[in-house]
């Protein structure tokens, strides 16, 4: 193999490596003299519960090599989602890497960095040496976990799995509906342009749940909830509603009225997805056998709730 081969074979090979989401660690230790050492290490595994032992992997060529791999004692900090600064800063050359960062040491003489998901406080068991690296073993004499979501490692890039699934839960706006019925009628009320809709509110981040509560306090405290009776994503909005079906003893409301459903012809409603909801309600009351829809406000699909027979 030529120099010019087995250098793309070596890139290839980190590439394949690199296709193993992991998390991010800084290792540290502390000099005799009491100087702290660390560097960004995502090749951290566990090892053994018992006795409880880790490693990571150090290269030869890594300026902090010679230190660690006679160190008696290293740590294992987990970096946070927030943590992004600290991996990059203990990844490139610095007089200081632990300057802009608050830090203490552990009862094994270890940096330990404020924030971070996790730490392991260790001793060092074994190092073995491994190629081009060095594997540091390390035996857990303390540790201890934050529960903060950990920052991830993927191809090359940092990825942050808590933070970007709460981005898409807090972009996708949701809207509870509460179809509040008794007997024929079903709770309205009218907006300012004088169309008619349910009673609604934007789920915030206190939930579905606490949005319905809202929506009964206001409008009609005795109901409460049965079941969900549709689902739909507006596609032209960008916005998903769940229509909550909700009983209530009386026809009396705090806020918008009760509505024969015999009269739903005569009124006009803010979206069509709703008038179509309604017309199904209307029907299912009847009948009393409920369906689920699930689609988008133009189509989609509704299934029969079973029965049950007590
Ligand atoms: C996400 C990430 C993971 C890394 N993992 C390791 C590793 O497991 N082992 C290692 O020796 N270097 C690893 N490095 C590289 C070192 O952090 C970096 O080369 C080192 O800190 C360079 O400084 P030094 O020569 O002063 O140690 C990693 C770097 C990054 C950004």
């Amino acid at each position: 193999m030529s120099e010019m081969e087995s250098v793309n074979k070596i890139r290839e090979l980190r590439d394949a490596f690199g296709s193993f989401m992991t998390g991010v660690t800084v290792v540290t230790t502390c000099k005799d003299d009491g100087t702290p050492l660390g560097f960004t290490a995502n090749s951290f595994a566990s090892v053994s519960l018992d006795p409880a032992l880790l490693l990571v992997s150090i290269a030869k060529t890594s300026s902090n090599y010679d230190n660690f791999a006679h160190a008696s004692h290293f740590a294992i900090n987990i970096l946070a989602e927030e943590q992004k600064d600290v991996s990059n800063t203990f990844a490139r050359p610095s007089d200081d890497r632990f300057a802009n960062f608050v830090w203490s040491k552990s009862e094994n003489q270890n940096p330990l960095i404020d924030g971070v998901s996790a730490w392991f406080d260790c001793t060092t068991y074994q190092i073995v040496d491994a190629g081009d690296h060095a594997i540091l073993i390390g035996k857990v004499e303390n540790f201890a976990s934050a529960g903060f979501a950990g920052l991830g490692y993927y191809r090359g890039a940092y990825f942050t799995p808590a933070k970007s699934s709460t981005d898409v839960i807090s972009s996708m706006k949701v809207m509870m509906m509460a179809l509040i019925g008794h007997e024929n009628q079903i709770l309205l009320e009218q907006n300012s342009e004088q169309k008619w809709t349910l009673p609604h509110l934007v789920v915030d981040k206190d939930g579905a749940e606490k949005a319905l509560e809202k929506i009964f306090a206001a409008y009609q405290p005795e109901a409460s909830p049965s079941f969900i009776y549709s689902v739909y994503d507006d596609v032209t909005t960008q916005q998903q509603y769940i229509a909550f079906l909700c009983n209530t003893p009386v026809s009396t409301a705090h806020k918008g009225q009760f509505v024969d459903l015999n009269d739903l012809e005569k009124l006009t409603f803010v979206d069509s997805a709703l008038q179509s909801m309604l017309m199904r309600y209307r029907k299912e009351n009847y009948l009393k056998t409920y369906g689920v829809y699930y689609g988008n406000q133009t189509n989609g699909t509704v299934r029969q709730i079973v029965k049950e027979e007590v």
